[in-house]
């Protein structure tokens, strides 16, 4: 008896362990992965937030939005596919004889379309890299209530629409 429980939970573990099952997998707090490589993807829009909006305090200066393949699927239809990633990367602006140029990298914003991993922030993941960081994790929970909470307003959580 106890020999076929050794082997039932030695089939189990194979089986898990084959299809790349982790504990973890399922948490709801799983870490969004930094987007390697997200400046070669496509350019979405650009846009300027200036002094006098509530927002530049945190996000002041020039932002770009980018889209992987598959977020760019769904700029098209209206719904992101599983495994779209959005960054919203904000860059200082910076004022040189009479010219606005782009300064340092302020930080980086990640949406992370997984729908099982992410079910309690509604199907995205949200994450904020400070500066040029891979590995600097400044969101706190707080703030991503926040995150989640406006761009809860939007069809599939997506404000941007993509600019031809
Ligand atoms: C008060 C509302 C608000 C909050 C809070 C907010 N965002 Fe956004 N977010 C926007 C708007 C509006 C845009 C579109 C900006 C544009 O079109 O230039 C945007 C764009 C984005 C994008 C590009 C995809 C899209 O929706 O267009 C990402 C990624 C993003 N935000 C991540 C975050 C993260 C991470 C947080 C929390 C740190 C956050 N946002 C907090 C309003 C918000």
């Amino acid at each position: 008896m106890k020999k076929n429980i050794i082997v039932i939970l030695a089939i189990i573990t194979g089986f898990l362990v084959s299809t790349g099952f982790t504990p973890g997998r399922f948490s709801a707090d799983a870490g969004v992965p930094y987007p390697e490589g997200y400046r070669m993807w496509t350019h979405v829009k650009t846009g300027l937030i200036g002094p006098s909006s509530p927002s530049f305090q945190v996000s002041g200066g020039y932002h770009h939005i980018y889209a992987n393949a598959k977020a760019m699927q769904g700029y098209t239809s209206g719904y992101f596919p599983e495994g779209s990633v959005l960054v919203f990367d904000v860059i200082e602006a910076k004022e040189q004889n009479g010219n606005t140029l782009e300064g340092e990298r302020r930080h980086s914003d990640v949406m992370v379309k997984d729908s099982l991993q992410y079910a309690g922030t509604g199907g995205w993941g949200y994450e904020e890299f400070g500066g040029d960081s891979h590995t600097e994790r400044i969101l706190t929970a707080t703030v991503r209530t926040q995150c989640v909470a406006c761009h809860a307003k939007k069809d599939d959580k997506v404000f941007s629409e993509f600019r031809k």
